[in-house]
């Protein structure tokens, strides 16, 4: 049995998003080991559906998939409706689903700017406003924004995404403070570098910004593993628990808060 079923949290709905892979999977992970129920929300349903299939068959909770785009409050409300449907309440809901660009600010992309805030802030506020009224409902709820490091300091290159993220901060705050007479909390996790697809994809972008002539795996260790003191990745699991203990009753008292981790980075 998982450590983490010492969480209690059976009987529980969690909605998790961009939950196909990566650290969105491993919260839904965390969750399931804690007891809860999942569904678990991504761009594509075949996807999503592999997912929830393979977080069953592992912990033996109820999972299911679902295509929801985040930045369609349109789909998301049906997606909502339909989780309700399906499980009959939501509990949690996690804001993890989100993407990087990386050029300086004068190369820029507009629409880029647009895509990376659609994904990373805007639809923080589409899939909390959906929810609110459920969690509302049971007179208990949690809500986790999976922000970053990049919410709390900056790095160069990444305009788009540190605005966006510095906005899921600010956006938690005001969740708790909102929620709290309705026994929602809400805080934001500042994760670090976590390896994974999303670390992996920006190498050679961030390799060309520092001007070229170094490698993938020197761009990444310059833009990453120099800035934590702990010099290593950080493991997805890790985000998985944090977030899975935010959603316990344990933390009933943990709200409007940003929690760094991030192997020291943001300590210097
Ligand atoms: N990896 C890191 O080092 C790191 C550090 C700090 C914060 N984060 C944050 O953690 C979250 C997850 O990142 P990851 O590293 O697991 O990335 P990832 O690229 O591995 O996974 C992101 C998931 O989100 C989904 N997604 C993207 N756009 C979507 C949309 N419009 N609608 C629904 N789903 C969508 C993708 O399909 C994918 O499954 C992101 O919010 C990211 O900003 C990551």
């Amino acid at each position: 049995m998982s450590e983490l079923a010492g969480l209690r949290l059976a009987g529980r709905i969690s909605v998790v998003t961009g939950a196909a892979r990566g650290i969105g999977y491993a919260c839904a992970e965390a969750l399931a080991q804690a007891g809860s129920d999942v569904a678990l929300c991504d761009l594509d349903a075949g996807t999503a559906a592999a997912a929830a299939a393979k977080l069953a068959q592992e912990t033996g909770v109820r999972a299911h998939g679902y295509a929801i785009d985040v930045t369609v409050p349109a789909a998301i409300r049906a997606g909502i409706e339909r989780i309700v449907a399906d499980f009959g309440a939501i509990d949690h809901l996690v804001n993890n689903a989100g993407v990087q660009f990386v050029a300086p600010i004068a190369e820029f992309p507009e629409a880029d700017w647009d895509r990376v805030r659609g994904v990373d802030l805007d639809s923080v506020f589409y899939l909390t406003k959906a929810v609110w009224p459920h969690l509302a409902a049971r007179g208990r709820g949690r809500i986790v924004n999976i922000a970053s490091v990049h919410g709390l300091v900056a790095s160069s290159f990444k305009a788009a995404y540190i605005a966006s993220k510095h906005g899921v901060v600010g956006f938690t705050k005001a969740t708790a403070l909102e929620g709290a007479a309705a026994g929602i909390t809400a805080n934001a996790i500042c994760p670090g570098a976590v390896y994974t697809e999303l670390i992996a994809g920006q190498a050679r972008d961030l390799a060309t910004s520092y001007g070229g002539g170094i490698s993938d795996e020197d761009a990444l260790k310059r833009a990453f593993l120099e800035k934590m003191p702990t010099g290593r990745f950080i493991d997805p699991a890790e985000v998985g628990a944090l977030c899975a203990y935010l959603c316990s009753d344990l933390a009933r008292s943990i709200t409007g808060t940003a929690i760094p981790i991030d192997g020291g980075w943001s300590a210097q």
